[in-house]
This record gives structure tokens, C-alpha cells and sequence, in this order.
């Protein structure tokens, strides 16, 4: 639960006044061409919202129409109730029969190398062929159905399998380990695993199979595992219990009738990594998820039949399904899939692949932007990039220099970012810039999409003027918001509509500027109050990376006898750059000088690595911990070492 600090408003101090307007020539061939454009559609959703999503639900396949387009009794909605649709029939038998059978749906390419590319027409037969096996294991209709497995295309198989005969997928990402896979397979109550022998990870081959049969021992119910065959590891099949993919797809017929599911059928159920011990399953329905997915994909990716789109997300989270595989491939458009490490074998591992396969639009995560700005712009500039039209980030707030590295180094100047705001629970993008229309500042995600009703509000529910801090909301309903928390109603109404009545908060707290873009500034229970002003971390964090020698940087507070709490910050360097006293105080002023004496860190310490969840976050409660603890060894201008740190917090995000 968030529990805001009532008698501190947050402040902000930190002003970008850069600006980047759409290139002309993306202009000219978006989707969204002119402001007229963009203002027509944004006061259609405003004034009508329900009229304007039914319009967009008009151009996906339904077996029925609905009844209504929205239910709303606060904080349950219902989209589009009484209609019946499928995804995967949406995703690939539609567009096999406009004739793009041949057109590549999947664009693989393994760690070792290794590139495949499976057609609509041959993942429809491999989805019809999955899902023929999984109705013969006797799953059915509403079951329940854990996934765990590497990037292949397979692991989009099976999602689309899932959705194609109505069983609820839970897909656990590959990196998680047994406890993690035990705890979600026991809360989902799934008896059904899919898995692989393995998947490659930095040259080694991750036992996921093995896994599987430990969680198998701590967790009764799983009484089927199905396992692909990625690496041709030696691996244990209990009979009776284990299946190879391959045997039960060789005989399985290519055809098979799409389940016709109810716009609120559950899809799917992804866990979310909270602070407390129990796993929270989001849950998420078929069609209003479907049509929030697909339409924000199109709009905001800009997407068009001929792009090769990459978001080098795993589908272990929501972004991968999302904009990897739903929101894509429901557009009929390429979506290129990456099994491994980003620096693997090399730190230009992506770029090489974006020259190679000719990526035109690029989605990825200010994380993985900051580490390839450490490492430096070498590894990017012995690429061919041109194929790039748009960059889109996810995950965090992206520090503007860290944008401007993105947006100078990868797009060359050249291509539009979108900076998108979004979470699991959201289902789909937010806040974001339409990138043929929305003139950027690097930092800010921009402006609410279409029919997205985003508010800054105080605790009291009460609107906050231009460039107040406050609370994030979300005051309408929207087609891909979450249905729940699985099997825990009353969690679901505590943990998100509680702090405002009848509002959606789900822990942010941001700033609208005098234009109405968004400044997200962090998560509230990670705000700061040093005497007397409440300091969200991305500013004084992005006040350090604005800084030639930072690469990334996390700031928490600590007990402080008179200022209430004293900011210490946790630094990394750009490679090649050393830690010494001199540039410690040089950092120190440089935040005195970019937001005030009164951001100042108390102590910064260097460290080779910040401790992140597996999704890329910064942990900082970790890092308060240690700040708080005081347990500073030696000189303090050594490097410290997070790596234990790190795999403590894979721990316990487990
Ligand atoms: C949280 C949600 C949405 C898919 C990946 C993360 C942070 C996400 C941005 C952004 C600033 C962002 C927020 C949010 N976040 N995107 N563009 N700018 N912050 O999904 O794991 O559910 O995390 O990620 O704090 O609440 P998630």
C-alpha cells in the first residue's frame, strides 16, 4: 500500500526547456498528420469516450457485437459486454484471409544466432496445431494455463494457443527461478506448465526445465508440463506427467476453432512483483484490452504494413504482451523477437541487429539506454541505423540526457521518440506523445492518449495547478485497465482506488507543466522530504546524469537530525571515468547549481552497478537500507560492488 506523507506537497525544481519538433518528413506520412488532426480526435474522445472506442473496436473482428460499450460501477467495468471476439483470430486468421498469409509474423533471432521467420499463415497452423495439443491435455475453456519460457517464437505460440481456446495464460519470464514459479503457479491454482529444456542467456543455457521439476516437488498441482525443445540439453521427462512439444504438435490437425470468448473473459494473468510476500496476479479481459492495445500500437508506433518493429521487451512482462505480441500483431505488422542479452556477444548486440533485419521502429528501456551510454557511442556508430523511423522508451523516467543520447547517438537526430507511461495494470500506453504531431521534451512523456482521462491530483482528490507535484490518477475508466487482482477483490479496491474515491492511483506522483505535458518524478513511497520540501528522485537523479561523467544514478533519503532527511546518492560512472574526492564535490555542485542548495546530496557514493528488480528498476528501498545502515567500508572513493545486493533483491522480489 502507498502511504503518501500527507503534510508534504511535492515540489519541482528541475526545468527542461529543450524542444524537439516532429521531423517533417515523419509528419508527412503519419497516421496523425496535423495538430487540426490531433485535436479533432482528442475532443472526439473527451466529449464521448464510449463512442469514440466503439469506433475504434470497429475496425477488429467480433463473432457478436456488444450490448453496451461500457459497465461502470466503480472500480469494476465492464467494455463492451456481451460481445464475443478472440485475439488470436484477431491476431492471425484475419489477416490471412485479407491475403497477407505470406507476410512475416515473427522475425526470431536467437542468442547463438540463429534467425527463423515464421509467417502468419505458419503461425496461425502452429497456434491451431498448440492449441489442438492443449485441448487433447484436456485444458479447457477458463483454465488456467503457467508459461515459462525463453524468447522463441514458440513462447508467442503458446500465448496465442491460450487465447485461442480461452484459457487464462500466465507467463512467468524465463529469469525468475523456482520459488517464483511455485508461488504464482499455487496463487493462479494452474496445473498446467509449458516450459522448454532450456534458453540461452551471455552463452550459457538457463535450466528451465530443471526448474520446472523443482517447482513440481514444492507444488502438487501441476500435473502436466509440456516442454519445447530449444537447446537439446539433457533434461528428465517423468511419464505421465511431461510432454515434448514436438510429439504432441507432429500429428496435431493445423486447424482448429477459435473459442468465441466474451469481451470479459479473463485473457490473462500476469504477476506483478510487489513489496509484500504474496504474488499479485493482474488480471486482464479479452476485449477492451484487445482494442486499447491495438489501437494505441498503431498510433503511437505509427505502425504501417511494411515496418519491422522490435521492442526488446521480454514477454515475461507486460510489455511484451502488450507490444510484442497483441498490440502488434493485431495491426498484421513483422514484430521481431530477440532471445538474449543486449551485450551479448557485444554491447552492439542490438544495433547489429537492427542493421542486420532493417528495424524501423525500436522500443525499449531507459535502463538499457543509460547502460549503453556508459559504455559509450562507440559500439552504436559502427552501425548502420538509417532504417530507424521512431524510438519508443518504457519503464521509467527517462533522464533527458539520456534522451537526448537516444535520440542523437540511435536515431541520429532523425526519429520521433516516444517517451510511454503505462503500467501492468494499465494494460496498455497512457501518456505519450503522438509522435507526427506532439512536440517533445526530453523527459516528459507528454500528453494523456486518446479518451485517457489523467489527472495530477492532492490527497484530497482536489486537481493541482500547472507544475504542482501530486498524485497521478486516472479519473474514467479505460478499455485495457485491469479487471482485478486474481482472487482478491478487496486487495484490488485497497491497493488502487482507495487513496482518492473512485480515482485510479497506482503510486506515481508527477507534475503537468503549463503546456499540460507530464513530468513523471517517481514513485511516492520513494519521495524524499529534506526541510520541508518534498523531492520526488528522477529530478535530483537527472540533475546527476545531466552531469558528462554520469551514467546513472539513484538517490534516497536518510535521517537527518535538522533537515528532516539528508539526500545520499548512489552514482555510476561512464566507462573510463575515474571516482576521486575532487569530482565528488564537482557532482555535489553541479546539483547545487542545476536545482539548489537545498537538493544537494549529502553524500554521494560511486558504485559499479545499482541494484534493480528483474525488469530494470532501481531498487532504492535496498539502497536506503544501506544508506541508513551507514556501512561505508574503507576509503570512499572506492567503487562499491552491488552485486551481492543485486542478487539479494532478486531474492526478495522472488
Ligand atoms: C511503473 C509501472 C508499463 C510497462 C513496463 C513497466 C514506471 C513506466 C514510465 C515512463 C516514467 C514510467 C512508473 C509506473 N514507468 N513507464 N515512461 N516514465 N515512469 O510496468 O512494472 O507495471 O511498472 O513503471 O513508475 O508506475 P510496471
Amino acid at each position: 500500500m502507498t502511504n503518501p506523507q500527507p503534510h508534504t506537497e511535492l515540489e519541482s525544481h528541475l526545468k527542461e526547456t529543450r524542444r524537439f519538433a516532429p521531423p517533417a518528413d515523419f509528419a508527412a506520412q503519419a497516421h496523425v498528420r496535423t495538430q487540426a488532426e490531433y485535436d479533432a480526435l482528442h475532443r472526439r474522445a473527451l466529449d464521448d469516450p464510449e463512442g469514440f472506442w466503439e469506433e475504434v473496436a470497429a475496425g477488429l473482428h467480433w463473432f457478436r457485437k456488444w450490448d453496451r460499450v461500457l459497465e461502470w460501477n466503480p472500480p469494476n467495468a465492464r467494455w463492451f459486454a456481451g460481445a464475443r471476439t478472440n485475439l488470436s483470430y484477431n491476431c492471425l486468421d484475419r489477416h490471412v484471409a485479407a491475403g497477407l498469409g505470406d507476410k512475416t509474423a515473427i522475425l526470431f533471432e536467437g542468442e547463438p544466432g540463429d534467425v527463423r521467420r515464421v509467417t502468419f499463415r505458419e503461425l496461425l497452423d502452429e497456434v491451431c496445431r498448440f492449441a489442438n495439443a492443449l485441448r487433447g491435455l484436456g485444458v479447457k475453456k477458463g483454465d488456467r494455463v503457467t508459461i515459462y519460457m525463453p524468447m522463441t517464437p514458440e513462447l508467442a505460440v503458446a500465448v496465442l494457443a491460450c487465447a485461442r481456446i480461452g484459457a487464462p495464460h500466465s507467463v512467468i519470464f524465463g529469469g525468475f527461478s523456482v520459488q517464483a514459479i511455485a508461488d504464482r503457479v499455487e496463487d493462479a491454482q494452474s496445473n498446467v506448465v509449458i516450459t522448454a529444456d532450456g534458453g540461452y542467456r551471455r552463452g550459457h543455457v538457463v535450466p528451465l526445465k530443471a526448474n520446472v521439476d523443482e517447482a513440481c516437488e514444492r507444488c502438487e498441482r501441476i500435473r502436466t508440463v509440456v516442454v519445447f525443445q530449444r537447446c537439446k540439453c539433457d533434461v528428465a521427462m517423468k511419464p505421465g506427467r511431461d510432454h515434448w512439444w514436438h510429439e504432441l504438435t507432429a500429428g496435431a490437425p493445423a486447424t482448429c476453432e477459435p473459442e468465441h470468448c466474451e469481451a470479459e473473459d479473463m485473457l490473462f494473468l500476469l504477476y506483478t512483483s510487489g513489496t509484500t510476500g504474496k504474488p499479485k496476479g493482474i488480471m486482464h479481459t479479452t476485449g477492451g484490452y484487445m482494442v486499447h492495445t491495438n489501437y494505441t500500437a498503431r498510433m503511437i508506433f505509427d505502425l504501417k504494413p511494411d515496418d519491422v518493429y522490435w521492442c526488446s521487451a521480454d514477454v515475461g512482462w507486460v510489455t511484451g504482451h502488450s507490444y510484442v505480441i497483441y498490440g502488434i500483431l493485431s495491426n498484421g505488422v513483422t514484430t521481431l523477437m530477440y532471445e538474449g542479452a543486449p551485450n551479448h556477444p557485444g554491447w552492439d548486440r542490438f544495433w547489429d541487429i537492427i542493421e542486420r533485419h532493417k528495424v524501423t521502429k525500436f522500443y525499449t528501456a531507459p535502463t538499457a539506454i543509460r547502460a549503453f551510454m556508459r559504455e559509450g557511442r562507440q559500439h552504436a556508430d559502427r552501425h548502420d541505423l538509417s532504417s530507424l523511423k521512431l524510438l519508443g522508451t518504457v519503464g521509467e523516467p527517462i533522464n533527458p540526457e539520456a534522451w537526448l543520447w537516444y535520440h542523437e547517438v540511435i536515431g541520429r537526430g532523425r526519429c520521433p521518440i516516444v517517451d510511454t507511461w503505462w503500467q501492468t495494470e494499465t494494460g496498455g500506453i497512457m501518456i505519450t506523445p503522438i509522435p507526427g504531431v506532439i512536440h517533445t521534451k526530453p523527459g516528459s512523456a507528454t500528453r494523456p492518449f486518446f479518451g485517457i482521462d489523467a489527472a495530477i491530483l492532492n490527497k484530497n482528490g482536489v486537481e493541482q495547478p500547472p507544475n504542482a507535484g501530486g498524485f497521478l490518477c486516472i479519473r474514467k475508466p479505460w478499455p485495457g485497465m485491469l479487471r482485478g487482482v486474481y482472487g482478491d477483490p478487496e486487495r484490488f479496491r485497497r491497493q488502487y482506488w482507495s487513496e482518492i474515491d473512485g480515482v485510479y492511483f497506482a503510486g506515481d506522483s508527477a507534475r503537468r507543466d503549463e503546456d499540460g505535458y507530464f513530468w513523471i518524478m517517481g514513485r511516492v513511497d520513494d519521495m524524499i522530504k529534506v526541510a520541508g520540501h518534498g523531492l520526488g528522485t528522477m529530478e535530483v537523479e537527472s540533475a546527476l546524469v545531466s552531469h558528462s561523467a554520469v551514467a546513472e544514478a539513484a538517490v534516497v533519503g536518510v535521517p537527518h537530525e535538522i533537515k528532516g532527511n539528508a539526500i545520499v546518492a548512489f552514482v555510476t560512472l561512464r566507462s573510463g571515468i575515474e571516482p576521486t574526492p575532487a569530482l565528488r564535490q564537482e557532482l555535489m555542485n553541479h546539483v547545487t547549481h542545476t536545482m539548489g542548495a537545498f537538493a544537494r546530496p549529502e553524500q554521494i557514493r560511486f558504485t559499479q552497478s545499482l541494484p534493480k528488480t528483474r525488469s530494470g528498476k532501481i531498487m532504492r528501498r535496498l539502497l536506503k537500507e544501506v544508506a541508513t545502515s551507514g556501512e561505508v567500508k574503507g576509503d570512499t572513493t572506492t567503487l562499491e560492488d552491488f552485486g551481492v545486493l543485486v542478487k539479494l533483491a532478486q531474492k526478495d522480489e522472488e
